[in-house]
């Protein structure tokens, strides 16, 4: 499978398989998150793998959709804007560098035929008390990190030229 095929066959999971991840995979999954590029190498970041039973219950509290819990891990990614890059007009990076983070994570899942969901419409201030995160560190995002039991949607997308300027807007 070549980068666009990959691009183009993750899809985000809403319906997960209960089997283990293979624990190899996700050592990749992780891998492929980590060497993720940041402004300035800040690498303003932090990835939970959350397995346990009750950590996942109580993020099921700050997202409550029924397949979000279906799956036998969350990751949540986390990042820590004081240590993120900041331009000269005060425009902190930690988002986008978060970002491209969980964009290599959900693409090298896909390539290894696990499924992921970018989740960020939970309670925000649940999710921190669920992981005990300390003062400084945002949840950025969470996903499902299991085996697909859905076929996902079909891919919608604007078309190039909705989208694309050449030389000026
Ligand atoms: C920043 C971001 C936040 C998202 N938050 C959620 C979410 O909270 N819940 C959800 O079900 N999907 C969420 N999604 C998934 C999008 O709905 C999905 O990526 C989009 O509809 C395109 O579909 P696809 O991922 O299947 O290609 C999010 C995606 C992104 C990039």
């Amino acid at each position: 499978m070549n980068f666009l095929e990959l691009a183009t066959k993750r899809i985000s999971v809403r319906g997960y398989h209960s089997t283990p991840v293979d624990e190899a995979a996700l050592a990749q999954v992780l891998e492929a998150a980590r060497v993720a590029p940041s402004a300035a190498n800040r690498q303003p970041w932090h990835i939970l793998v959350i397995r346990d039973k009750a950590a996942r219950l109580a993020l099921g509290q700050a997202y409550t959709r029924d397949w979000f819990q279906q799956a036998p891990l969350i990751l949540a990614v986390c990042v820590e804007p004081a240590k993120a890059w900041q331009r000269l007009d005060g425009k902190n990076f930690a988002d986008v560098d978060g970002a491209i983070l969980m964009d290599h994570l959900t693409l090298c899942a896909a390539d290894l035929g696990l499924g992921t969901c970018w989740v960020v419409a939970f309670e925000a201030a649940r999710v921190k008390a669920a992981l005990h995160l300390p003062e400084g560190i945002e949840p950025l995002a969470l996903t499902p990190l299991g085996y697909p039991a859905d076929a996902g949607r079909p891919k919608t997308r604007k078309a190039l030229a909705e989208i694309l300027h050449h030389d000026q807007w």
